[in-house]
């Protein structure tokens, strides 16, 4: 997509158009390394690299990324009580305009602030809709570690499906297997509120650490430490599909 690049600051997020134009004008941006002040001068959008006071960027047309969340973090953007994950984002990808949305990536799903691990987020609303919707049955894996011994019963529990308070439909484990005395790989592929807590609960144990390692084909890269994140590639994106 050719446009001018005070669109393309504002599509990317970096403020209004006027504050876009402005920030040009000002000579605050350059563009494939060069000066760049007329408002108006048109560039290919997607994959193109500019500064804007400093900052370097390349321009997505749509922002897909994943986050290592930390710790006492909040997914919310009005936390209640633990600094939220948008303040490890930068402010473009808080800030970027959606056609009819909220400004800003999302994220795929909510993690509890306790929580950490893999967490991806997106402006594409077809996208989190494919993620989050569970007709479309994306396998997460959590890696839990628990207060009690995990037992073959309890393994057999979480297979087979256990009752939890607000559904009388029984929510099963795609896979479970114990990876210790106290730890558990448990894929589950719909995102009930605090799921894994329950199930863990409903079959006597306790949750005690709580990471999302994977979801779809798509790992947490280990050299993604917490509070970093990273745009998605295309093959990636592909994973994700697999
Ligand atoms: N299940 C939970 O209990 N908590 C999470 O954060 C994710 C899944």
């Amino acid at each position: 997509m050719h446009c001018a690049i005070s669109e393309i600051l504002y599509l990317q997020g970096f403020g209004t158009r006027r504050v876009c134009a402005g920030l040009i004008q000002q000579g605050r941006v350059t563009v494939n390394g060069q000066p760049c002040t007329d408002p108006f001068a048109e560039f290919c959008m997607d994959g193109l690299a500019f500064t804007v006071q400093g900052q370097p960027w390349v321009a997505h047309a749509k922002a897909y990324l994943m986050l290592h969340k930390p710790m006492g973090t909040e997914c919310s953007k009005k936390p209640s009580t633990w600094p939220s994950i948008y303040t490890l984002l930068p402010a473009p990808l808080r800030q970027r305009p959606v056609k009819g949305g909220q400004p800003g990536v999302q994220p795929v799903g909510r993690l509890d602030q306790d929580t950490t691990g893999l967490l991806l987020l997106s402006d594409d609303g077809a996208f989190l809709h494919r993620m989050t919707s569970p007709k479309h049955h994306v396998p997460k894996v959590y890696e839990v570690s628990t207060k009690h011994p995990v037992d073959s019963r309890q393994v057999a529990r979480l297979i087979e499906g256990v009752v939890l308070d607000d559904d009388p439909k029984p929510v099963r484990a795609a896979a479970c297997e114990s990876t210790g005395e106290c730890a558990l790989r448990l894929t589950l592929t719909e995102g009930k509120y605090h799921q894994v807590k329950r199930m863990v609960a409903a079959v006597g144990n306790r949750v005690e650490t709580l990471h999302r390692s994977r979801i779809g084909g798509l790992a947490l890269p280990d050299d993604l430490a917490p509070g970093q994140w990273r745009w998605l590639g295309p093959e990636d994106l592909e994973l994700l599909r697999a």
